[in-house]
């Protein structure tokens, strides 16, 4: 890159411009790293005018030589013989000056935010997970599948979707029960925005084997957590053959597969967001603070999860300190309550300092799909617990006997007059096989070391927020 003797021709966007009576030094970025060009602007060469409206925000274009640089903080710089602006940025209106912001703050600005050192690693260690992602199943042999966006079928039976239509809402027909009549509607029936690909990739599994869909999912869940939005990207494995050990090793393989490329290779922007994640917690009591981000990915990367079963998880939370000290909002009674991600926090955090693979949950808080235990409790699920995130992954063995699904459906109200498809897949060479979804934006969190989901994904959609 040191390529000293050619001139350069530079674009980018200005981050700071300071300078003296003889020389202008702007911090330039394009967005390629999180590192500035600093372009060194000799005022006996270009006119100081030249750079009036050269402003933090303001796009230019900039020629000159690369050369070795005198001052500490970057390795070379430009010598700037010519530059021109391209755009201006009026310091007057343009917000994100050369200060700090908060993330709040940036929220309100998110068609902005993405010139700030903070949402420009977030957005390159998305593209590099993102590419990572479809890397290690491609390498692997699988076959990405594109699910459907607009189904016809609540793949968690948990109604928590969207309906799309296009019939208006202020004369909706009605048939003679006094119902709508979603047969006069643009698909002849009602739809929604899916919650889930895996049923679909369940299909596809049974034909290729080893499949995996990467799509954005909707949830109308009104949970304004830091945690939960309503639009957010799902990575959903399925394979023919697995049963809920290969499904967990499947998972921990892939996510330390993807904290490695990380590691290998988003490190510049890894750092930044160290320091960052630092300098946010400097005035947290020291039990507060969270791990040295690379510190914590290391970790994560170089020991085995923890694996046991729900049961064995709810006699160590029920006999924990905030169990007994009623610190926990949702006190642990016993065996069947769900668990709330401050108990998977306590688990990962507290007790075990690790992740943790939880397996066969009640068969009552789990989805319909799920194998189903001889014991006639539960249900073969694994939920992987992450530290600062809870529940990153969740996923299953599936039920592939038909008789023992379709009981279960029935016993659920599951609607079998929109999932027969789903049920004739264990009619036709039914063979056991076991799947999860991983969350893109909970797995954002961890890597960038962010607090709160709406600060992981360019545009959050959340209750009562749909700007931009
Ligand atoms: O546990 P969930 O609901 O599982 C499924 O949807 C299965 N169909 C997956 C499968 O077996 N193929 O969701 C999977 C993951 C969660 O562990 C969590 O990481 C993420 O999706 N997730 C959310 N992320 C952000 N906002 C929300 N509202 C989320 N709901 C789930
Ligand atoms: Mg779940």
């Amino acid at each position: 890159m040191q390529d000293y003797e050619k001139e350069i021709t530079v674009k980018g966007w200005v981050r700071t411009k300071r300078g003296s009576k003889n020389v202008a030094f702007i911090a330039l970025n394009d967005g390629s790293t999180i590192n500035n060009l600093q372009l060194v602007v000799d005022l006996d060469v270009i006119a100081e005018t030249a750079l009036a409206n050269m402003h933090t925000g303001a796009a230019v274009s900039a020629t000159g030589l690369l050369i070795p640089s005198a001052g500490s903080g970057q390795k070379v710089e430009l010598s700037v013989r010519d530059i021109t602006l391209l755009g201006a940025a009026n310091p007057d209106e343009y917000p994100l000056q050369p200060k700090k912001h908060s993330l709040e703050f940036l929220r309100e600005k998110a068609h902005l935010r993405f010139r700030t050192s903070t949402f420009s690693a977030v957005s390159r260690l998305r593209h590099a997970m993102t590419f990572a992602i479809h890397k290690f199943f491609n390498d692997k042999g699988f076959f990405n599948i594109h699910s459907p966006i607009i189904t016809g079928s609540d793949a968690e039976g948990a109604g928590e979707m969207f309906q799309v239509t296009t019939m208006h809402l202020d004369k909706l027909p009605r048939n003679a029960e006094g119902s709508i009549d979603f047969s006069q509607d643009f698909f002849g029936k009602a739809a929604n925005l899916t919650v889930s690909g895996q049923l679909e990739a369940e299909l596809a599994a049974m034909a290729l084997s080893k499949v995996y869909t990467f799509g954005p999912t909707f949830r109308a869940e009104n949970s304004n957590t830091s945690r939960h939005l309503a639009e957010f990207w799902m990575i959903e494995p399925e394979v023919a053959f697995n049963d809920i050990v290969d499904n967990m090793d499947l998972a921990e393989e892939m996510l330390k597969y993807l904290i490695k490329y990380a590691l290998d290779n988003c490190f510049d922007d890894l750092t930044f967001l160290s320091k960052r994640l630092e300098e946010e917690e400097k005035n947290k009591k020291a039990e507060e603070k969270s791990m040295e981000l690379i510190s914590k990915l290391s970790f994560v990367l170089e020991n085995d999860f923890e694996r046991l079963t729900y049961t064995e998880a709810i006699d160590i939370l029920k006999n924990s300190q905030p169990n007994k000290k009623g610190k926990f909002i949702y006190p642990i009674q016993g065996w069947g309550a769900d668990l709330q991600s401050e108990h998977e926090r306590y688990l990962v955090e507290k007790h075990f300092k690790k992740p943790v693979i939880l397996t066969d949950y009640p068969k009552e808080i789990k989805a319909f799909y799920m194998k189903q235990n001889e014991d006639g409790k539960t249900v073969r699920a694994m939920d992987v617990l992450f530290p600062g995130i809870g529940e990153i992954i969740g996923g299953s063995q599936r039920e592939e006997n038909y008789d023992k699904l379709l009981n279960r459906m029935h016993e659920m109200h599951i609607p079998l007059e929109s999932m027969w498809w789903y049920l004739e897949t264990r009619k036709f060479g039914t063979v056991p096989h076991a799947g999860y979804g991983l969350g893109f934006e909970r797995l954002m969190l961890f890597i960038t070391g962010m607090g709160n989901i709406r600060d992981v994904i360019p545009f959050p959609r959340t209750p009562l927020n749909l700007e931009f």
